[in-house]
């Protein structure tokens, strides 16, 4: 089972390494804000940019895992300042904007995220979850990406918003206030990338399938399917972020769509037998 279980993962998921001559060319002096740095996709991406000689920040709310990759880093040629925030905290988001203000910030890495997988019938009670969701995947990067926009016309930077595959594909059940929010952000970059593209800024994104991180941990469904690891994961961001580069989707990402457009009335019969057989 393991054994098919790699081989499929390298099927899904071919190794993508970025050219790292290019990008510590292209990154050199540039101040970057990786969003989410503390774990899993954040964490990984650290330390694949920490051997270039650049300005790294990095949020997240957990001050004392930002310190021990800081630590951990500090021999390394980035230089890394962390600034431990909540950012659902409109307070602790506002300071942080004020905080870099005066700095010629490059690129923007809209990292951060939760998910949760919750029936509706569960969530009667729970109008807290989509709140969250929303908070921290829509108008965090909305907050972040206003008020940096400025600056990075003037550095001619960057903006790269690490999203989910599912937000390209049918709507799955138990998932909504995971999926609304990341379309929701999707859906708001996309409508902005003209512009941005006209203001010399680029944006890009990486459609990422599952990854193991701390993420996928409660979903037990998840142990079993092929998924990328967090430096593979890593790896994509770093290819979107050297020139050309507008977007990363899986492969068979075409393939998927298209058969969730020809099936997608088995596809909702699926999930209402799904849902059907939880219920019993
Ligand atoms: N894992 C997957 O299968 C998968 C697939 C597609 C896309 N993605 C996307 O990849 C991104 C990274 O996820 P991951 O898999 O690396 O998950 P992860 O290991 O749980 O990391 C999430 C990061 O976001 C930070 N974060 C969470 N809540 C925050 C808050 N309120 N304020 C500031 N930072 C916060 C976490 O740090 P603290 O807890 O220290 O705050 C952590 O650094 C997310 O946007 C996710 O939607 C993941």
């Amino acid at each position: 089972m393991r054994s098919l279980n790699s081989l499929l993962s390298c099927v899904l998921f071919p190794i993508i390494k970025p050219d790292f001559k290019q990008l510590e060319q292209h990154l050199q002096h540039k101040t970057i804000i990786i969003t989410g740095a503390s774990y899993g996709i954040g964490e990984a991406l650290c330390h694949c940019l920490a051997d270039i000689n650049c300005q790294l920040i990095l949020l997240a709310r957990t001050e004392s895992k930002l310190q021990q990759i800081q630590q951990l880093l500090i021999n390394r040629k980035a230089q890394i300042e962390i600034f431990p925030i909540d950012l659902r905290d409109r307070v602790q988001l506002d300071r942080f904007i004020n905080h870099i203000q005066h700095k010629p910030i490059d690129i923007l890495i809209n990292n951060a995220g939760i998910s949760i997988c919750r029936p509706i019938m569960h969530s009667l009670q729970r109008e807290h979850d989509f709140e969250r969701t929303m908070q921290l995947n829509y108008f965090a990067p909305v907050r972040l990406c206003l008020a940096l926009i400025p600056t990075l016309q003037q550095t001619q930077g960057q903006i790269i918003n690490v999203s989910a595959i599912n937000v390209l594909l049918a709507p799955t059940v138990n998932w909504a206030a995971y999926q609304a929010s990341k379309t929701a952000f999707d859906q708001w970059l996309r409508c902005a990338s003209a512009e941005l593209e006209n203001q010399h800024i680029r944006v890009a994104t990486a459609y990422l399938p599952l990854v193991k991180t701390r993420m996928i941990e409660p979903t037990r469904l998840y142990k079993q399917l092929p998924a990328l690891r967090p430096q593979q994961a890593a790896n994509i961001i770093c290819r979107l972020l050297l020139k050309g580069k507008r977007q990363y989707k899986p492969w068979w990402t075409l393939a998927v769509q298209l058969i969730s457009v020809l099936f997608n009335g088995i596809w909702l019969k699926m999930n209402y037998y799904y849902v059907k057989r939880k219920q019993c």
